[in-house]
């Protein structure tokens, strides 16, 4: 089997993985040969240029450190304060500085530099995220001629969104440096495809469109998930139970309903507290009978917008404690830290609501934590929102649009409300979704398609399955879609959009 090289931004470390990536990929680089690489999360004088390997739980793990200009313009720059407000469809929070894609594009440099030395002919390279799109360009200036696959674990902008990244030409050109290109969703393969045509339509109008003809690089749905049957025995070991335990006594009868989310503007969470406000408003009976818990770890509360946020949440939490609580009941708890995956998962199994209202998400694992961790003979109801990757596969979640607060409101009473046997029959079909749209499957997937060959995963699903049977590999959402090809044909000036844009944003 070929040896694996995954590449991202972090690289898992001594303590709990805190983010979805870290926990997904760790099982299946431990099933083969390879490496993990990333930034080391130290800092240097001058940009190292050589890789130091160590031995992290395991797994090898290759790293190296930057300077804290680059850093800067590269993570909380290009990354988070452009990249991830536009992929999310909030151009807005876009804080555009044209020196930070010079620093963006050096770290890009500098990690296929102290790769490309340990690259060995037969190896295959998974690079995750938006971090590193233009990796796989930068290899091959090297000479590396490897399958190179890429993931994107956030969506994918509109054609308006990207148009207004800087350099997005040049980026969108560094994907097809890729042999797979893999999304969370079909909403993000139709996005991309959206983008094609309407530059198409740019062009049939006279304008000089940035064209891409379909040619090598395969574009594919690749919806990721968790590992549910162990998320499922976690929520029943003691050390989940002490927490469902501590907090079940606190709740004293009541119905928890429960939100667990990173402190970030994409999760909807002044949204999510005003519908709870909302609930409380219209439902005088559920006053004492029901209390939120919002467990929110701060992230990258360096950028502005995140501490924005922050504020916000404050106000919101504190309004309404003003309005609703009483000397003996408090609507809602608020908990600005992070917490254990068992912790987590005995508090998962004790909510009766799960609420997982981002404005826009690349999937949400939460939502397959939360589906995972429930107790079969009394499931909790998931409250999902349509803007999550996950919402295209959890269909018996009570479906929500975050910005329409009455909603959510409304599937909140629904779902205290709903009868046992309702509960069973949803929650048997989520988890039925989160088994089949499992972590290894998502890896096998992936890999499978990106080196065209069935056995190339962990192998370790379906012993007994025909690799030709479709569904063997499930899932293959992309096998839904149209797996574009794509090569660039030529480029246009940048900026050659500009005055076309320009009339879209001022209606003209
Ligand atoms: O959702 C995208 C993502 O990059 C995850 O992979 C990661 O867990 C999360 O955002 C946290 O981001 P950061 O590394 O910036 O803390």
């Amino acid at each position: 089997m070929s040896r694996l090289i995954v590449v991202s931004n972090r690289i898992p470390g001594k303590a709990p993985a805190a983010g979805g990536l870290a926990v997904a990929l760790k099982k299946t680089l431990s099933a083969r040969d390879g490496f993990w690489f990333g930034w080391s999360g130290a800092f240097a004088e001058t940009p190292s240029r050589d890789a130091k390997f160590e031995t992290i739980d395991g797994l090898q793990i290759g790293s190296i450190d930057l300077t804290k200009s680059d850093h800067q313009s590269y993570y909380a720059g290009f990354s988070n304060s452009i990249l991830w407000p536009a992929f999310h469809l909030r151009l807005d929070l876009t804080d555009i500085h044209s020196h930070w894609y010079e620093g963006y594009r050096r770290v890009n440099v500098q990690f296929a530099e102290a790769i490309a030395k340990h690259i060995q002919p037969d190896d295959i390279i998974w690079v995750h995220d938006y971090h590193l799109i233009p990796l796989a360009t930068e290899l091959r200036r090297r000479n590396i001629r490897n399958k190179i696959g890429f993931y994107l674990h956030i969506p994918f902008p509109t054609p308006d969104a990207l148009n207004a990244i800087p350099h997005h030409e040049e980026l969108l050109t560094d994907l097809l440096a890729y042999d797979l290109v893999g999304f969370q969703a079909q909403r993000d393969v139709a996005a991309f495809n959206e983008f094609i045509a309407h530059e198409e339509m740019y062009r049939q109008a006279g304008g000089t469109p940035f064209e891409i003809e379909m040619g090598n690089t395969v574009l594919e749905a690749f919806p990721i998930g968790s590992d549910p049957d162990a998320f499922a025995k976690l929520a029943a070991s003691p050390n989940a139970q002490k927490m469902y335990k501590r907090v079940e006594r606190s709740m004293n009868g009541r119905a928890m309903i429960l939100g667990v989310d990173r402190l970030d503007y994409s999760k909807g969470l002044p949204q999510r507290v005003q519908a709870y406000e909302k609930l409380l408003e219209n439902n005088a009976n559920l006053r004492r009978a029901v209390h939120m818990i919002q467990i929110a770890p701060p992230s990258r509360d360096t950028i502005k917008e995140y501490q924005v946020i922050s504020d916000e949440l404050d106000t919101a939490v504190g309004r309404l404690t003003g309005r609703f609580a009483e000397p003996d009941w408090l609507p809602i708890t608020y908990v600005k830290r992070a917490y254990s995956q068992a912790s987590l998962a005995g508090l998962y199994r004790l909510a009766r609501v799960g609420l997982v209202t981002p404005l826009r998400d690349g999937m949400n694992l939460v939502a397959h934590e939360y589906v995972a961790s429930q107790n079969p003979e009394n499931p909790g109801v998931l409250v999902l929102s349509r803007f999550a990757g996950a919402a295209e596969i959890f269909h018996d979640a009570l479906i929500i649009n975050p910005f329409d607060t009455d909603e959510t409101a409304e599937a909140m009473r629904l779902a205290i409300s709903m009868p046992l046997e309702e509960r069973k029959e949803r929650w048997e079909s989520l988890m039925k979704v989160a088994q089949t749209y499992n972590i290894d499957n998502w890896a096998d997937s992936f890999l499978a398609a990106l080196t065209g060959d069935a056995s190339s995963g962990t192998g370790d699903d379906d012993p007994d399955g025909d690799p030709d049977e479709e569904g063997a590999l499930l899932p293959r959402a992309g096998a839904l879609s149209r797996s574009a090809t794509m090569s660039l044909q030529h480029r246009t000036p940048r900026l050659s959009l500009l005055p076309w844009l320009r009339s879209v944003f001022s209606g003209t």
